[in-house]
């Protein structure tokens, strides 16, 4: 079992490389914001939680996160990417402990850098599906049929979170809490920092490089 994160901040594309890592190496993605949006349509108790937390572009308590994450865990067999989890200092510390009951750990952190203009438009400009959560672009990639999901044909639409006010609190909070994470993992020598200001292929090139010389080619 092999363990990649992906880290960076809100719309830095760390959702859109999952999806190539899923589909060029078979990758098991284990995104939070997905897990979160998912319960978030399915359980009417816990959607009063997440709109005081999820929709307001606050960061959903480490306690939750933790169990949902061991849940997870427990389940799964393979090497896997986690796209937006640790983003906290005690979510990193547990995460550790949590492996290494598994005889695991992490094997490479992805910094996905970028400049904070650029992020915006790209959030402001993005659509999920409603059913999958595959995300599109409305400037850069659309779908093949205007507004329906080329895997499943449902509807696209925004993220609750996708908006101005809440893109700026969701940028305010990995400024400071998620941030010190890159930190953390570059004294842990596990981290690479990746130009996600770049167009889509140079991002994946930039990871493929970085995962053949970890793996000697064998991702
Ligand atoms: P989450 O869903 O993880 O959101 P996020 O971290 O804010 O990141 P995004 O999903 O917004 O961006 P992304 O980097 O995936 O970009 P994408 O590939 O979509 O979390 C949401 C919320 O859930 C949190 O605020 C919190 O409430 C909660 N949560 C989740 N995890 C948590 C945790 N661990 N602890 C506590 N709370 C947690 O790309 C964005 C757009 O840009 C797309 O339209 C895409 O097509 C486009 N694009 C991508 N790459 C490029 C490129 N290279 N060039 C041009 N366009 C591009
Ligand atoms: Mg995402």
């Amino acid at each position: 079992m092999k363990n990649f994160v992906l880290l960076g901040a809100p719309g830095s594309g760390k959702g859109t490389q999952s999806y190539n890592l899923v589909e060029k190496f078979g990758f098991i993605h284990i995104s939070t914001g997905n897990i979160i949006r998912n319960i978030n349509i399915k359980n009417k108790k816990l959607n009063i939680l997440f709109d005081n937390y999820y929709n307001q572009g606050k960061l959903i308590p480490d306690d939750i996160i933790i169990k949902i994450i061991e849940n997870y865990l427990h389940k799964i067999i393979g090497n896997l990417i986690w796209d937006g989890f640790p983003r906290t200092i005690i979510q990193a510390k547990k995460f550790e402990k949590l492996l290494k009951k598994m005889n695991s750990s992490i094997n490479h952190v992805f910094y996905f850098k970028i400049d904070e203009n650029k992020l915006i438009k790209r959030i402001i400009d993005r659509l999920i599906c409603s059913f999958c959560g595959r995300i599109y672009n409305k400037i850069n990639l659309l779908p093949k049929i205007l507004w329906i999901c080329n895997d499943d044909k449902k509807a696209l639409i925004k993220r609750k979170d996708d908006n101005e006010e809440k893109i700026k609190i969701r940028l305010k909070i990995y400024n400071s809490i998620t941030f010190p994470l890159i930190e953390y993992y570059l004294n842990k020598k596990k981290l690479t920092v990746i130009n996600a200001d770049m167009e889509k292929d140079k991002v994946w090139n930039q990871i493929m490089n970085i995962l053949v010389k970890k793996n000697g080619g064998n991702k």
